[in-house]
């Protein structure tokens, strides 16, 4: 039976979540938490999704191709050659080219100091905001926190305007949306940045942290890196177990469509669920000692895991837009770092920070040294 938080229905059983994620009618996007910065294809719906997704998502596929593999490759080993060995250095870097493949998808350049201290601001307002979904705030806190959102993507709006090639891509998304009321081009493509960007720097992260706790497994992934197969199960693994351990987005909402029954749980229309990723890559009946990393798990070395009870991009029609072309950048980023650096932490302790998506904490203790 699903748990409950208040009124808060908690879904963590894969066949339960799998039945929600297929069923978008029934279970539908409201994502009020992220609708202060606007709409975009992320919390949008029906008709209006639909014409949406077809403004991005054919960049993503192409973005994706085996024949753009070598480029995104090559635009994390330029990053890091030229960064100094520091996690922040490297975090740096890798918010530089994950900006540098989004923009790109689109035929685009970023600049990336400002780019990067606008995703900042976006990340900000998107904590308070979470804060604000559990604590109820002021009007005054309200209003201050829809203000900074409004202004964000008012000035990523300048931003990109300010480029001729961005502003003609601008109209580009307005021309495909000239049916949709109200439809912002600059609100859908700074949420898409966003969602790309973020959860790939993350993803990135959390190998790094995860290998700077087991030398061992970074020595063997290392070697599998530099032989240069092309088979590196290891790597792979790693990259899924950290997807699995943590999920750079654990949970997600959905709102009840009409009253429905589902693992034996009466649902009303207009209710909010919960969709647990994080207990779906946790539950016992799916995986052995679900809380234990195991950087070579069985599960995954035997491809033998229910697809079903592993969900970090999702499944279903509102599945990640960008899953091909996300799994491509966090293997390219994994695979240059690790040739490049070496890393080491003090202790095991987990530290992060959520503001939509699962981060590690920044300032972790992970030693960089250059290899
Ligand atoms: C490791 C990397 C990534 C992970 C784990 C991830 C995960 C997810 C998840 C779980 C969702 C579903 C959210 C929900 O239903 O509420 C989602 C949606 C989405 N993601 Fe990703 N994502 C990643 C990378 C990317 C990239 C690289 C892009 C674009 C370049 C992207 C674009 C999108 C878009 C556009 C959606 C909305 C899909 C729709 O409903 O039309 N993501 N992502």
């Amino acid at each position: 039976m699903p748990r409950e938080i208040g009124n808060l229905v908690i879904f963590d059983d894969p066949v339960a979540v799998d039945s929600i994620v297929k069923a978008p009618d029934l279970f539908r996007k409201n994502f009020s938490l992220i609708s202060a910065l606007g709409f975009s294809r992320f919390n949008t719906n029906d008709e209006d999704w639909a014409v949406r997704r077809t403004i991005t998502q054919d960049r993503y596929l192409s973005a994706a191709k085996p024949a753009h593999e070598q480029s995104v490759a090559e635009i994390y080993r330029v990053g890091f050659a030229g960064c100094g060995a520091s996690l922040a250095n490297i975090q740096r870097a890798l918010f530089a080219a994950a900006m540098n493949i989004f923009y790109k998808a689109f035929g685009l350049v970023p600049e990336i100091a400002p780019t990067a201290e606008l995703l900042d601001r976006v990340r900000e307002v998107l904590r308070r905001l979470q804060y604000y979904s559990w604590v109820t705030p002021t009007n005054a806190e309200r209003n201050g926190a829809i203000h900074e959102a409004h202004k964000v993507i008012a000035d990523f709006g300048s931003q990109l305007m300010a480029d001729p090639r961005s502003a003609a891509e601008m109209n580009r998304f307005a021309e495909k949306a000239r049916d949709i009321d109200g439809f912002s081009p600059i609100e859908e493509f700074v949420m898409n940045l966003f969602a790309g960007v973020e959860t790939t720097v993350t993803t990135a992260l959390w190998v790094i942290d995860r290998l700077g706790a087991n030398q061992q497994v970074q020595e063997r992934i290392h070697a599998e890196i530099l032989a240069d197969r092309a088979e590196t199960p290891f790597t792979d693994c790693i990259i899924n177990e950290t997807m699995r351990y943590f999920p750079p987005i654990p949970f997600l909402t959905r709102e009840v469509g009409a009253d429905t029954v589902l693992d034996g749980r009466t649902l009303r229309a207009g209710q909010l669920v919960m969709v647990s990723i994080v207990g779906v890559h946790q539950n016992p009946a799916y995986w052995e000692s679900p809380r234990t990393f195991d950087a070579s798990r069985k599960e995954f070395m035997e491809d033998s895991f229910d697809r079903r009870a592993f969900i970090p991009f999702l499944t279903g029609p509102r599945m990640c837009g960008g899953a091909r072309l996300g799994r491509l950048e966090v293997k390219e980023a994994v695979r240059a770092v690790v040739r490049q650096f070496a890393f080491s932490r003090a202790d095991d302790v987990i530290r992060f920070d959520y503001a939509l998506a699962l981060r590690p904490a920044s300032g972790l203790s992970v030693r960089v040294s250059r290899r």
